[in-house]
């Protein structure tokens, strides 16, 4: 996987504070390497470029980021997913790109990153169930892939889906959620600069646990939107069904912004608890958004917010 670098004549110590460059060894030294062995290209050094997007808050270390997650398809326990994620092959990939585009077709992982430059993106990642993290991403914009393989005029949404493959996912072997995991957004939504497909964590090939090897990153709105491990791309005219709208529609909507003014039915969104500060640290407020209201809330200019949750 090598992946044409644009000089800017940065090295990673001029892009990354000290601290971390030195944790990330460290955490690689004493063993955190086996959270992402299940990788088969984590030994692959990625070639990124940092972003103009990137915030500037401190990420999260790597073992909070790859140790507490939510991917139901490796069961509902948080640890889970760092326990049984390994079993995923994620080599060889593709992904189906298909419905109201020019070119459908069956693209390889290779084939998708072939000509992308790469940008580290450090965005705030906010769960619907009130906590948060820092993460550097590696990935592109889905824009850009969008455009290679043309968007036909009448397309108005992007639906995505996940593997199904129970063999290697064990929570997929129950009923728990309808299978594949689904998603999907507006195209305007989708062509944000701000909407990336990540391939990486830390300047390294993402932890199959956090959705090897490709997976959605949405910043503005909850979590759940952002769908990992993609088999299926499909542009519709209708808006899609997802997931959690679809298990349960009076929790979950097909917006999914974060706001802090509308609460979950069963507990409030307007504070969070940053995951790796500490059992005991305060709780900040949530900002509308996920603090990235100048960029996308001209998306929703004129629309109740509480209906279109
Ligand atoms: N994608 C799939 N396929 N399956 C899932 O269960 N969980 C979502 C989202 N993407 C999920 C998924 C939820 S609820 C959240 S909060 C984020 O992934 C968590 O991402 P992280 O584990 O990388 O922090």
């Amino acid at each position: 996987m090598k992946i044409r670098q644009r000089d800017t004549g940065l090295g990673w110590a001029d892009v990354t504070p000290r601290e971390f460059f030195f944790n990330r060894r460290a955490f690689l030294a004493a063993g955190g390497a086996a959270l992402i062995a299940g990788n088969a290209w984590a030994n692959d050094e990625l070639d990124v470029i940092p972003s103009q997007f990137s915030t500037d808050e401190q990420p999260n270390a790597l073992p909070d980021i790859a140790r507490y997650n939510n991917f139901y398809e490796f069961g509902l326990g948080k640890g889970d997913p760092a326990r049984y994620a390994g079993a995923l092959t994620t080599q060889p990939w593709s992904i189906r790109i298909d419905g109201l585009v020019e070119r459908p077709g069956d693209y390889s992982f290779e084939e998708i990153l072939d000509g992308v430059q790469l940008e580290e993106r450090i965005y705030r990642l906010r769960c619907v169930e009130a906590w948060s993290m820092v993460v550097p991403w590696v990935g592109f914009e889905l824009g850009e892939l969008l455009r290679r393989v043309g968007v036909q005029p009448s397309a108005r949404h992007v639906a995505f889906e996940t593997l199904v493959r129970p063999e290697e996912m064990r929570g997929q072997r129950v009923p728990m959620l309808d299978w594949p995991y689904r998603e999907g957004l507006r195209l305007d939504e989708a062509m944000h600069p701000l909407t990336i497909l990540a391939t990486g964590i830390y300047r390294q090939p993402i932890p199959n646990q956090n959705g090897a090897p490709i997976r959605l990153v949405v910043p503005w709105k909850y979590g759940f939107k952002s769908i990992k491990s993609i088999v299926r791309i499909t542009l519709t005219e209708e808006e899609p069904l997802n997931t959690w709208q679809d298990m349960a529609p009076d929790e979950y909507g097909y917006y999914a912004n974060v706001n802090p003014e509308v609460d979950h039915p069963r507990w409030s969104q307007a504070s969070e608890r940053r995951i790796g500060m500490g059992l005991f640290a305060r709780r900040m407020p949530t900002r509308m958004f996920n603090g990235y209201g100048d960029q996308v809330a001209h998306l929703y200019e004129g629309m109740d917010l509480r209906r279109y949750y």
